[in-house]
């Protein structure tokens, strides 16, 4: 039996709890969710060619020319063809691995460019694996001494993941180009060079209470110069610059020599993808510090200023007025509205007494000018899932709000942890349990998600609910995973350039995430913890604005599991509860890009028998049970 103390709530659940982490990781952004099909469009990969192919219609001297006049910051390189009246010199572009393309849908195709030359035309077609022309379009090109953008539509006549662009010039004279794009006009919201909407409705669907960007490991970057800096990431696009992708080839099961970040989706997109799908934006900032993983690079202590003045630019960026100058910038971009950021992350899997004293330094400067925003600050990451007790000491000691903690481990630490914050020192700072998910192999191993870490997730999910209170955020990593080129798995949500679906742990999490409730409800077996005994996980919240009993109970064994739920209140139910219930006909079961929905909410109704609720729960399942108050 499950007692349900509904008049006795235990704390509130913040709005915030359930969230998404994003960072740009298995193609995560650039060949994922930025819905760019062209890879390295304006040639500034380390090689500069990557990607691209020169259609040889011409052996002439000179007809491809790579060059950079130095006068275009950020964007420096581009392409000079020489073409004669006879010649049709072009490029093709091989996308990222492949482009998806689909039948009767339009494509936008856009060039920058300059000519001498009058009557000069662009040609464009997509070809598909078997070099069929599966779409094509040509427009001319004006003559122009300075860089102009054209741009044609195609309409796509077959559906392929593995199309190829081909873009070749006619009429005689030298072209300079550049920014040379692909993308759907059907994007999320219909954004001109925007987020893949398949994508994008995942999490949408899951109402997620905030969104962790950029990441992860590329906000430190293997080395300084290649962290991530938000203020590279905003305003034109083409004026944006690359670097290379911290991820880039290590750790590859497929290897990524081409993985740069191009910054089309940058802060500014982050900010309205946070707002579209209702989460609260929660950047996560460099410190100073590199991977400590890689080169631990520090800035000296002197040096610091640039990176604290990035943290309070970027709150004036995300709400400061349109009269100062970040807040200008983020007027001009298309949003004059404040983006209503309430919290920080400074670091990342950062520790040491290096973190702290730099930690010490941005704390003073944001609590000055910035008391509104609340600090989130790095556990580092923690191999053996035990806290590390001396930052922990010495983040409460400098009343740092949350403490932002990871654990990548296998189910059978996430179904022991799932009294973890019982105890937990409820005066201090809050937890945000800011990456985590269940490896049943090694974590940079081919590992699945299965059933098995999907149901110990949701098991130690009920130890976070349950700790609400001191729990205020939580969020699986990493968040999407490419079939065709990924560094780490598992991952939330895996994707072709066609389809998209979400794993058994997507499921859990959106269970989660859409039952989240607004009071914590305590939950025991005859006056004892849940958590674990008998193999049994539950926690239970109550929504006020629904007026919902939300139960949610893992049960990992093997057999059925009857159970009775004894609800102390006074209030009446409605006489039909609702059951959600997720389970595997065994713990290895999984869904994939064939069979997506292998695992998936199941719905069905059970009634009250007097005054008592009772059901049996299924095998390795995990169900909700949802009562309507009166
Ligand atoms: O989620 C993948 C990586 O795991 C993140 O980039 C990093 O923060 C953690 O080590």
């Amino acid at each position: 039996e499950l007692n349900i103390q509904l008049d006795k709530p235990k704390g509130k659940i913040s709005p915030h709890m359930w969230g998404v982490f994003f960072e740009d990781i298995n193609l995560g952004a650039d060949g994922g969710i930025y819905a760019e099909l062209v890879k390295n469009r304006s040639f500034e990969f380390d090689n500069p060619w990557m990607g691209w192919k020169k259609l040889e219609h011409t052996s002439g001297e000179g007809a491809y020319l790579l060059l950079n006049d130095g006068q275009r910051k950020g964007n420096k390189r581009y392409v000079r063809l020489t073409n004669n009246a006879e010649s049709k010199l072009g490029l093709q572009n091989e996308g990222f691995r492949g482009m998806g393309i689909k039948a009767d849908a339009t494509y936008e195709f856009s060039l920058q460019h300059r000519s001498n030359a009058p009557g000069m035309q662009v040609h464009v077609a997509l070809l598909d694996e078997g070099e069929r022309v599966i779409a094509e379009a040509q427009t001319p090109l004006q003559s122009t001494a300075t860089w102009t953008a054209t741009a044609l539509r195609l309409q796509a006549t077959a559906t392929t993941g593995k199309a190829k662009l081909k873009v070749w010039f006619t009429g005689a004279g030298i072209l300079d180009v550049d920014m040379l794009s692909l993308f759907p006009l059907d994007t999320w919201k219909g954004r001109p060079k925007g987020l893949r909407k398949d994508m994008v409705q995942l999490l949408a669907d899951m109402k997620p209470g905030f969104i962790r960007f950029p990441g992860g490991c590329i906000v430190e970057g293997r080395d300084l110069a290649n962290r991530f800096q938000w203020k590279k990431t905003v305003g034109p696009i083409d004026e944006r610059e690359l670097i290379i992708n911290r991820w880039n080839t290590e750790f590859s099961h497929r290897l990524t020599p081409d993985y740069f970040q191009t910054f089309g989706l940058g802060f500014y997109e982050y900010f309205l993808l946070a707002e579209d799908i209702g989460a609260a934006p929660v950047p996560i900032l460099n410190c100073g510090m590199a991977c400590q993983f890689n080169s631990g690079e520090l800035v000296p202590m002197d040096q610091l200023d640039e990176y604290v003045q990035d943290a309070l630019d970027l709150i004036e960026f995300a709400n400061g007025p349109v009269s100062t100058k970040w807040g200008r910038l983020r007027a001009d971009m298309g949003h004059p509205q404040p983006f209503n950021l309430k919290m920080i992350g400074v670091g990342n899997e950062n520790w040491g007494p290096q973190y702290i004293e730099r930690l010490a330094v941005f704390t003073k400067a944001l609590r000055e000018k910035h008391p509104e925003i609340a600090i989130i600050a790095s556990s580092g990451t923690d191999p053996e899932g035990e806290r590390f007790e001396f930052l922990d000491d010495r983040l409460r000691a400098m009343h740092i709000d949350v403490i932002d903690e990871h654990y990548y481990r296998p189910p059978s630490w996430f179904l022991s942890s799932a009294s973890r914050y019982d105890n937990y020192d409820r005066k201090g700072p809050k937890i945000f349990a800011g990456e985590y998910a269940s490896h049943t192999t090694r974590p940079n191993g081919p590992g699945k998600s299965t059933w098995e870490a999907a149901l110990s997730e949701a098991a130690f999910m009920t130890g976070l609910e349950r700790n609400a209170d001191v729990v205020e955020m939580a969020s699986y990593a990493p968040l999407f995973g490419h079939l065709d080129g990924w560094q780490w798995s598992p991952d939330l949500i895996w994707v072709d350039n066609l389809r998209v679906y979400g794993t058994p742990s997507y499921q859990v999490q959106k269970l989660y995430s859409t039952h989240k409730g607004s009071d914590i409800i305590p939950v025991d077996r005859a006056g004892q913890p849940v958590a674990g005994r008998d193999s049994l996980y539950a926690s239970a919240v109550y929504d006020q604005h629904t007026k919902e009993l939300l139960i949610k109970v893992v049960n990992y064994n093997s057999k059925p599991m009857p159970m009775r739920f004894a609800i102390a209140t006074d209030r009446k139910f409605a006489p039909v509860a609702q059951k959600i219930t997720l389970a595997g006909k065994d713990l290895n079961v999984s869904n994939s890009i064939e069979e997506p929905l292998n695992i998936q909410p199941k719905q069905a109704d059970i009634r009250f028998k007097g005054k008592a609720l009772t059901d049996s729960l299924a095998p390795y399942s995990f169900t909700l049970i949802k009562l309507q108050t009166k």
